[in-house]
């Protein structure tokens, strides 16, 4: 018995001193030693992963570059900027700064096989090749041609909305009802077919809740990518939650289901785009590259788009002011419905209420990592990081820096993006434009958003025809909802009353 006891405790020891081993190490190498932050953070990344795992790390990175200025240490290796002058230079378009590991805990291993997705991939060259055929399809012009696609899951939406909460007078989870919508839009104008989610009016597949569950994996263990190795990627045996692996094999069925039934409606959507790529360049791509286009769609694009129409709503409910003037623009414009992009493009208010709600509560809610290049990096303040750091911005701190978007940023003013009556055009133009290009919610560089105007479409729309058609009000004014930012900032706690909107007449 005392033999296993000395055993136990030898063993304990010597994980103590492997720990601590590993601190002194991490503290001695730091380059980062004379940038200001969190003391545990100069020796340990576990202090970044704790904070990330509580839900908030926007909040607590927000508040120290509040206290510390606009280069916070973060971790042995690892440096939060804030100054927007920076963005160009970090996240470039013409030698690009790479990804930093944290990424690649977003692959998946298939059959032994380690598969990187557009938005992990750390290969510039790679990333590049793949992302150049299909980028035309994302632009503003093109992703409207799936607006009608989108137009049937809207249309099925309001059904549902009508059914199940105006008639009965029940309160409606938005937060469940607007992930259920953009599920099942997005899968409408990828696959020209919904997921049935708005349709069983529950997540009966489980997608949504294992996205959250692969999501939280993500947001906390890319923090120490090592830890990804011992649980998700070691070849030996899985431990953890669920990976993407699952959205793989569903785009697989969709992509065999149209080489077996065709596309009968011929309608158009972002597989039949992709096989038309596959025709024209065989040799370039082949089924797996179809899957990889497939999962950027509905991976990257449901939650996010899904979190924004929810902000929309949440903090239009919130300030009657907003709303008033939301709907009053709502009803003289008077929408065919569901809302037609080429009629709501020129909604000032509307688009005002967007921009701001983007801003407010920006999708993604980490540090974007990149790694410093040869040459390192000169601050404006004149310090220096050295190559081989990681350097990042998260878009909730640079979305409230207050010298580019004004005064009180961390409340929610649609005016913000309109002109002053005391403002020139001139002026006006300068200062719209210098918000807009800062705005990081949707990343910079090389690697920013490909589904920024295919989330634009679909968010803009919804929120014109909800508003539109329905009058809605939360249990009361001081309702608050939750917020868990978790790589995807979701939210939680949004029930909505609704009834039809009395001074319109509906026009399907
Ligand atoms: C409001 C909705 C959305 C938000 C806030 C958002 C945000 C972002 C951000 C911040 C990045 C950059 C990540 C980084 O630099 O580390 C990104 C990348 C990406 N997004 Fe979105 N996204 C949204 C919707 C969509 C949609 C609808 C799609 C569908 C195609 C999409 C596809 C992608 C892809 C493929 C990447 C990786 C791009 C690359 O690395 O080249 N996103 N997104």
């Amino acid at each position: 018995m005392s033999y296993l006891v000395d055993i136990v405790t030898n063993l304990v020891l010597s994980v103590v001193i492997l720990f601590i081993s590993r601190f002194l190490w991490n503290y001695l190498r730091s380059p980062l030693k004379s940038f200001p932050g969190p003391a545990a953070t100069s020796f340990t990344n576990i202090w970044r992963l704790q904070d990330v795992f509580r839900g908030r790390c926007d909040i607590t990175q927000t508040a120290l570059h509040r206290k510390h200025g606009p280069a916070v240490r973060m971790g042995p290796n690892l440096l939060s900027l804030s100054d927007p002058n920076l963005i160009s230079q970090v996240y470039n378009t013409k030698s690009p700064w790479l990804k930093s590991d944290m990424y690649n805990v977003n692959d998946v291993v298939v059959s032994g096989v380690r598969l990187s997705n557009l938005f992990s991939s750390q290969d510039e060259k790679w990333h590049s090749t793949f992302t150049r055929p299909v980028k035309t399809l994302y632009s503003m012009s093109r992703v409207q041609d799936v607006e009608e696609n989108m137009d049937i899951t809207v249309n099925l939406f309001l059904d549902k909305l009508r059914e199940r909460f105006v008639s009965t007078g029940k309160s409606c989870e938005m937060t469940d009802w607007i992930s259920f919508f953009a599920w099942d839009a997005m899968s409408q104008a990828t696959f020209s077919q919904d997921l049935g989610i708005l349709e069983a009016g529950r997540d009966y597949k489980g997608f949504l809740g294992r996205s959250n569950q692969t999501l939280d994996y993500f947001a906390s263990i890319c923090q120490i990518p090592l830890l990804d190795m011992i649980l998700d990627k070691n070849p030996i045996m899985r431990v953890g939650p669920p990976t993407f692996v699952w959205a793989n094999i569903f785009s697989l069925e969709q992509l065999q289901k149209r080489y077996k039934e065709g596309n009968p409606g011929n309608k158009q959507d972002f597989l039949g785009k992709f096989l038309e790529i596959k025709e024209k360049n065989p040799e370039l791509v082949n089924d797996n590259t179809i899957i990889l286009w497939l999962l950027s769609n509905v991976l990257a694009g449901s939650d996010s788009t899904a979190f924004t129409m929810c902000a929309a709503i949440y903090y239009v409910l919130k300030n009657p002011n907003v709303h008033t003037k939301l709907c009053a623009e709502l009803r003289d414009a008077n929408l065919t419905l569901p809302a037609r992009w080429k009629d709501i493009q020129g909604l000032k208010y509307l688009e005002a209420v967007m921009h701001e709600t983007l801003r407010i509560h920006p999708g993604v809610g980490l540090i974007l990592e990149r790694v410093v290049p040869k040459g390192g990096l000169s601050l404006p303040d004149g310090r220096f990081v050295p190559e081989g750091v990681v350097v990042g911005m998260n878009p909730w701190v640079i979305n409230k820096d207050e010298g580019i978007f004004g005064a009180n940023t961390d409340d929610f003013i649609p005016e913000r993006w309109l002109q002053n009556s005391d403002e020139s055009d001139e002026v006006y133009q300068a200062r719209f434009s210098k918000m807009k290009s800062t705005e990081f919610t949707f990343g910079a560089g090389s690697r920013a958003c490909l589904g920024r105007y295919l989330s634009q479409l679909e968010s803009f729309k919804l929120i014109a025809t909800l508003f539109s058609t329905f009058d809605m009000e939360l249990p009361s004014q001081d309702h608050e909802w939750k917020v868990i930012n978790s790589w995807f900032v979701r939210q939680e706690d949004l029930p909505v009353r609704l009834s039809e909107r009395k001074d319109r007449a509906v026009t399907v």
